[in-house]
């Protein structure tokens, strides 16, 4: 089996390539390509990849290049990790939102539309290579954010595509962890568009088989630990009666989080420090696992979920993980061509959403209103113009004003003017 990383020399890629190594009975993989455009990166993440294959004993070879139609020649299928501008552009994403008082975020608010903007052409030209070099039937798993945008991007143009996010794997490892079992033991009720989710079951599997609803207990006697958790009012979580992603943070602690960012320094700028030390470990040949300080980036498990999803695709299992697929009437008030992330059923030849609970009002309300934007948001990133720009920029329920709209488009056109083919 072939599989090719677009955007291999991340600092993310050990995380990767350590789940390949514990995990190669679920995914044997013959010949591992990372290609990336950065000759550095290339250097140092496919040495430490290559090492910590040899150190685990994986028959498996890692080979890395700059040359897309190389790196995803008959692969099985293609993983896309790619950031566009590096976390420069992340920098200016989470901060030139502040001058008109909105959240500064990578994925969320004017920043996440920035980086659609940017990513969405180039995923596109990638897709149109996988076509035509990887296999007939290879599939893209896209991890590239903001990852609802982008899949349906994928979809759209015809590709077979899927989102993936390590929101919903890391609660699952954290509610198995409260409640001392195995991660498979426990199942969610994932619901939502991508960093836009709640969980709203969280079904335990005891030994005869039996499950039972444990989102009761986290929402009753642990409920302060699980607010804790995702850093929201306990107020919040039990009358919703669900757990939302951190991401919603942004939306409904929205100033608070505005004024939390006003006074430290960025992630980008966490990042950068991080990967500055990462790249330092993987440049030294004695580094043949992955480096403890990868914990510091926000990816955990997104080797297991990739994984997960990788090899039910090709052992065609049809079981059950929170994926970002098409709506087809989930949510009867989106369109169907909508990417919605839920759970749904993974085949070889198609991975399709699960039908769900209604959501409750309020849900409801900010998930079409969130997808109104992220659709306006696609078409700016396929056609460019500043007037599709604005018109997605004043849809996002954070700006909402057209003034600000107009101000933030600015912001965004001029930070970006090089980062953007039709600028
Ligand atoms: C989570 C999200 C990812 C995002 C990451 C950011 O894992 O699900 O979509 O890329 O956090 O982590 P970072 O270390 O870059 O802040
Ligand atoms: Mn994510």
């Amino acid at each position: 089996m072939k599989l090719a990383v677009v955007g291999g020399g991340s600092t993310y890629t050990p995380e990767l390539v350590d789940g390949f190594a514990r995990l190669r009975d679920q995914l044997p993989i013959d010949e591992l390509w990372l290609i990336d455009p950065d000759p550095r990166r290339r250097e140092l993440v496919g040495g430490v990849a290559q090492r910590m294959f040899a150190h685990a004993g994986h028959p498996g070879t890692i080979h890395v290049t700059d040359d897309l139609v190389t790196g995803v020649s008959d692969a099985d299928a293609v993983m896309f990790q790619l950031r566009i501008g590096g976390q420069d552009a992340r920098q200016q994403d989470e901060t030139w939102p502040h001058e008109v008082c909105c959240i500064g975020q990578e994925t969320t608010g004017p920043g996440g539309f920035a980086k659609a903007l940017r990513t969405v052409p180039v995923i596109l030209e990638a897709a149109e290579l996988v076509r035509r070099h990887a296999k007939p039937d290879a599939w893209i798993v896209d991890f590239t954010n903001p990852v609802g945008i982008v899949t349906r991007a994928l979809l759209e143009a015809g590709h077979r595509a899927v989102g993936l996010c390590n929101v919903a794997i890391g609660f699952q490892r954290r509610f198995a962890g409260q409640f001392g079992v195995a991660p498979d033991r426990i199942r969610l009720d994932h619901v939502g568009l991508n960093h836009l989710t709640w969980e709203r079951g969280v079904h335990l599997r005891g030994d005869d088989g039996s499950e039972r609803d444990v989102l009761p207990e986290l929402l009753g006697a642990r409920l302060d630990e699980t607010a804790e958790s995702v850093e929201m009012s306990p107020t919040l979580l039990r009358l919703q009666q669900a757990v939302p992603s951190y991401y919603l943070r942004y939306f409904y602690d929205h100033d608070l989080v505005l004024d939390e960012q006003k006074h430290s320094r960025t992630r980008a700028e966490a990042v950068r420090e991080t990967e500055n030390a990462l790249l330092a470990r993987y440049a030294d040949p004695a580094v043949v696992e992955k480096p403890a300080e990868l914990e510091q980036r926000g990816g955990a498990y997104y080797s297991e979920a990739a994984i997960d999803v990788i090899s039910s695709i090709l052992g065609d299992k049809g079981d059950v993980q929170a994926l970002n697929v098409r709506n087809d009437g989930v949510f009867d008030f989106l369109p169907d061509d909508h990417v919605i992330e839920v759970p749904a059923r993974v085949t070889r030849d198609a991975i399709t959403a699960l039908p769900v609970a209604p959501l409750d009002a309020d849900m409801a309300g900010l998930v079409a209103h969130v997808a109104g934007y992220e659709r306006l948001a696609l078409e700016a990133a396929v056609h460019g113009g500043r007037d599709r720009v604005l018109r997605a920029m004043w849809a996002h329920p954070l700006v909402g004003q057209v003034d600000r709209a107009e101000k933030l488009t600015d912001l965004l056109l001029a930070a970006n003017k090089d980062l953007l083919p039709w600028a």
